[in-house]
């Protein structure tokens, strides 16, 4: 019987699921989003967030249309990262994806391409979205692998559009449809749910 301590499963994948943000998490998400590498690799190159950015950033989360999920890895039932899916445009069915896995000793494990994957379905199934977006700067060769894994493919570069340690590298735009996606692999999103 699973314990009741549990991070609750709001969508079920193979080796993680994506569950809530806690406000107990907090503390931890200010720790890594403080590491410079994890915020170069974000494109927010020399930025270290303070604990109160964190807190703002966790009381804003369930204000807009975004929508946002903890990582957590089912066997250790320990939370990695978080992903979101952003700028969220209903009229035309788009959205932006965002992924940070902060514990580093969790890297180039699956776990993000599995995350990124989870968040993509939901996205197609639950808020009836075609197309999400993403974008990587070009020296983020793990994210741009991981995406590939999760069925997004290259869309676009922006030439040069991103400096670090006065060198310039482009910005690379990933993208996937709903059309990617074979609908035999949706329903597992739903569950139980007889909708067809
Ligand atoms: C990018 C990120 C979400 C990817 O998640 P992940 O769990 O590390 O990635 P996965 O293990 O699912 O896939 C990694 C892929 O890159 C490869 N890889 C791992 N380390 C690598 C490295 N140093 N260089 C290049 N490729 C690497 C893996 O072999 C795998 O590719 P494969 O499936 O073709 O074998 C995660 O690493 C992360 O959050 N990094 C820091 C923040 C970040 O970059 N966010 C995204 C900004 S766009």
């Amino acid at each position: 019987m699973e314990s009741s301590n549990r991070r609750v499963a709001v969508l079920t994948g193979e080796r993680v699921v994506l569950s809530h943000v806690l406000r107990s998490d907090v503390p931890q998400c200010a720790r890594w989003f403080a590491d410079l590498e994890l915020t170069a690799y974000l494109g927010m190159h020399g930025t270290s967030l303070r604990y109160e950015q964190e807190e703002q950033w966790f009381n804003r989360l369930n204000e807009g249309d975004d929508r946002t999920f903890a990582i957590v890895v089912r066997d250790s039932d320990s939370m990695i990262g978080t992903v979101t899916l952003s700028a969220i445009n209903h009229l035309h069915g788009i959205a932006e994806l965002g992924i940070a896995i902060g514990d580093k000793l969790a890297w180039g494990q699956g776990y993000g391409s599995e995350a990124a994957r989870l968040m993509v379905e939901y996205g197609f199934v639950f808020l009836n979205l075609h197309t999400i977006h993403l974008w990587h700067v070009a020296f983020n060769q793990r994210g741009h692998r991981a995406y590939l894994r999760a069925g997004f493919r290259q869309a676009g570069v922006l030439r040069g559009a991103s400096q670090f340690n006065g060198q310039r590298y482009d910005r690379i735009l990933m993208d996937i449809t709903r059309d990617d996606v074979p609908s035999s692999q949706l329903p597992r999103m739903i569950g139980q749910l007889d909708c067809e």
